[in-house]
């Protein structure tokens, strides 16, 4: 694994650099990423670029074995540039202009930025292409943070009008798959169609999942435009920084063109901002929940089925939470030999040194503002040693072969797989119908049980089941076990692909909605539509729980908690019903129902589970699969070759003690 910090020479006085440079090299750091925000320094006026102190950093890098990855400087265009193309900022859904002040301030669609886009990123392409210094690019940073992926300018209004004619080819389809005779939505021609999110209540939810689609695509074309700019001039991998669970765009589009994907590890800012329990919260106050953030871990690794970078990771407290704890000292290191665990090939501090001013004054650094010594930075020592980072002196990653470096890492290999997809996503956000129904946190509860049972999991992307190699396809046949959460939209070709696999031998769960609506967004009649000759039944009603009540299922003699959703089941003939609900509202409802295919098998489990319930149900299902879980205790999680204790209290595993918040490797014991 390879350590690298988020650095901004631009921010520091240049005597500051050689000095900053070598203290990182000493904590076993090698890669620096810099430049995303420096655009109004690069070319302060228009067209007159000032490149001497860049290249006089890069120079200082090279000559510290520090490998850099360029960040473009768009996610902050200079005021000169606004100025001169207002057309450029950004509209919100109250139809006003987002403005100068911070950063994000532009439209994905504008012409006119994407023509100064490919200014600005050629130019630096052309002059650090070939750079010694050079280990990567990253294109912006952080697409669609601030709420800034769906933006309701006139250009984005008049090409979700084209986009939609693309998808649709007549209004008389669009009317169709969006079902607009309800409310007198009947649209004439596709020069009708506003953009949703602007109506008296609730916009069409088939209208606002295109939207989202729409907005997607432009983050993606966007993206496409800054690598093809890099690419006329450089070679070097092309990376870009996404954020945790960050759903506004479909991160499997994005990383189709990346060379490598990463995101960006804040777990107590995450685990702040997460709709968990004030319980949880307070649990986990300085560690970050270790499941949730694992899960990221897997999923960007998923995206490519490769390994993947943190861009950013927090060595203390940050700045944007509602509240912005202090983690526990051993954190930091935690976090990073979690990210080993799980796949990741680099980790990257956020930042080196706290900035002494504007928005970001509270978030620490490993450096306080006055360049001493913060809480992580003997951490940070520590845990280069355990993951074998060279420390000043030896050979450095400048001068590694990234891919070289990426092929090294370690590729857990799970057996068992969740699909996961934006679309899903997406039908969750628009009509989560009861509070508290969030996608991700459905994936969460399975992901948490089987991560409770000591088993690596494979996040896959259902949109890439079916398709050839050479498109990133994906197949099933590996692992003995695959779990669906909140899949929504299914189309008959990905019932195919499941029948397929079962009848393969492969086991198959699906969540509670699964197969609940079309591709547009429609009831499917009923539900699960074309799963049901898979797992032998149909949903007859749903129930929606409010925060904070539970029922009862019952499993074959024992009895589990639920809330927030349930699928009311009723089997078919060739159907066996696995579980029962207990409330006399749904009149005897099946709560599980599943279908034998040969030695495979698929079913439909309707009912949001506690995690803790969740575990014993899943256990003799994952045993039957021929998996083997284990129980380990609370707190514990093993991470690749690391066990990892998250918790205040020693744990014992195998007979090994795992220390309160320390890390022992495997075999140790
Ligand atoms: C990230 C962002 C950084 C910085 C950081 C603070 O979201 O990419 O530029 O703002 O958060 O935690
Ligand atoms: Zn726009």
């Amino acid at each position: 694994m390879t350590l690298g910090v988020c650095y901004y020479p631009d921010h520091w006085p240049r005597d500051r650099w050689r000095e900053d440079a070598a203290a990182m090299r000493e904590r076993g750091i090698e890669r620096v990423r810099i430049g995303e925000f420096a655009w109004s320094l690069l070319e302060p006026d228009p067209g007159r670029y000032d490149f001497a102190w860049l290249d006089e950093a890069m120079d200082v890098f090279a000559e510290a074995g520090l490998g850099v990855i360029l960040g473009t400087p768009t996610p902050t265009p200079p005021k000169w540039l606004i100025d001169a193309h207002p057309d450029v900022l950004p509209v919100g859904p109250d139809g006003r202009v987002r403005g100068f002040g911070s950063r994000r301030h532009y439209c994905f669609r504008s012409r006119t930025y994407a023509r100064e886009t490919e200014r600005i990123v050629g130019a630096l392409a052309e002059r650090y292409g070939h750079h010694p210094a050079l280990a990567a690019w990253q294109t912006d940073n952080e697409y669609g943070c601030h709420d800034t992926t769906r933006c309701w300018c006139d250009t984005c209004r008049a090409d979700f009008r084209t986009w939609l004619e693309a998808r649709y080819g007549t209004p008389e389809a669009l009317n169709e798959a969006w079902w607009t005779t309800f409310w007198s939505q009947t649209y004439r021609s596709f020069d009708e169609v506003e953009l949703p999110g602007q109506a008296v209540t609730e916009s069409n939810p088939s209208h606002e999942l295109d939207f989202r689609r729409f907005a997607s695509d432009g983050v993606v074309a966007y993206d496409a435009l800054q690598r093809a700019a890099i690419r006329r001039h450089s070679d070097a991998p092309i990376v870009h920084n996404s954020m945790m669970l960050f759903p506004d765009y479909d991160h499997v589009d994005l990383a189709d063109g990346l060379d490598v994907v990463a995101f960006d590890n804040y777990p107590l800012g995450q685990l702040e901002e997460s709709p968990f329990d004030a319980a949880t919260k307070a649990r986990y106050l300085r560690t970050g929940h270790p499941d949730l953030v694992a899960l990221s871990h897997d999923l960007y690794r998923g995206l490519k089925d490769a390994p993947h970078w943190v861009m950013e990771q927090q060595p203390g407290q940050v700045n944007w939470a509602p509240s912005n704890p202090l983690p526990a000292d051993g954190a930091v290191r935690l976090w990073t030999l979690q990210g080993l665990g799980h796949g990741a090939e680099m980790v990257s501090w956020f930042r080196w040194r706290a900035a002494v001013g504007a928005q970001e004054t509270n978030h620490a650094g490993l450096l306080r503002h006055d360049a001493t010594p913060d809480q992580a930075f003997e951490e940070a020592g520590r845990v280069a040693d355990d993951v074998g980072a060279p420390r000043a002196g030896a050979a450095s990653a400048a001068a590694r072969d990234v891919a070289a470096g990426l092929a090294d890492a370690a590729t857990p290999r799970a057996s068992v797989a969740i699909l996961f997809d934006y679309d899903d996503v997406w039908a969750s956000e628009i009509q989560p119908h009861t509070a508290g129904f969030g996608y991700w946190g459905q994936v969460l509860t399975y992901y948490a049980a089987l991560r409770g049972l000591d088993l690596d999991v494979d996040l896959v992307p259902k949109k890439k089941l079916g398709l050839p190699a050479a498109d990133g396809g994906r197949d099933l046949a590996p692992y003995a076990a695959v779990i669906a959460p909140a899949m929504q939209l299914v189309s008959d070709d990905l019932a195919a692909t499941f029948e397929a696999y079962v009848r393969a031998g492969g086991r198959l769960l699906f969540g509670p909605r699964s197969g609940a609506r079309t591709p547009s967004g429609l009831a499917q009649a009923p539900a699960p539509g074309p799963l049901r000759p898979l797992i032998g039944g149909r949903v007859t009603r749903i129930d929606g729980l409010r925060r904070g009540v539970t029922r009862t299922l019952e499993a074959d003699g024992a009895t589990y908690t639920y809330g927030t959703w349930a699928d009311l089941l009723e089997a078919d003939a060739e159907g066996e019903v696995r579980a029962t609900y207990h409330d006399p509202a749904y009149r005897g409802a099946a709560a599980w129902v599943a279908r034998r295919h040969g030695d495979g098998e698929a079913s439909l489990l309707g009912a949001w589970l506690e995690p803790a319930a969740l575990r014993p149900l899943l256990r003799p299902w994952l045993e039957a699969a021929g998996v083997t879980p284990r129980e380990l205790p609370d707190d514990v999680r093993r991470a690749g070759r690391w066990w990892l204790n998250f918790g205040d209290t020693d744990r014992t595993v195998d007979g090994v003690t795992i220390p309160a918040l320390d890390a022992v490797e495997v075999d140790a014991g």
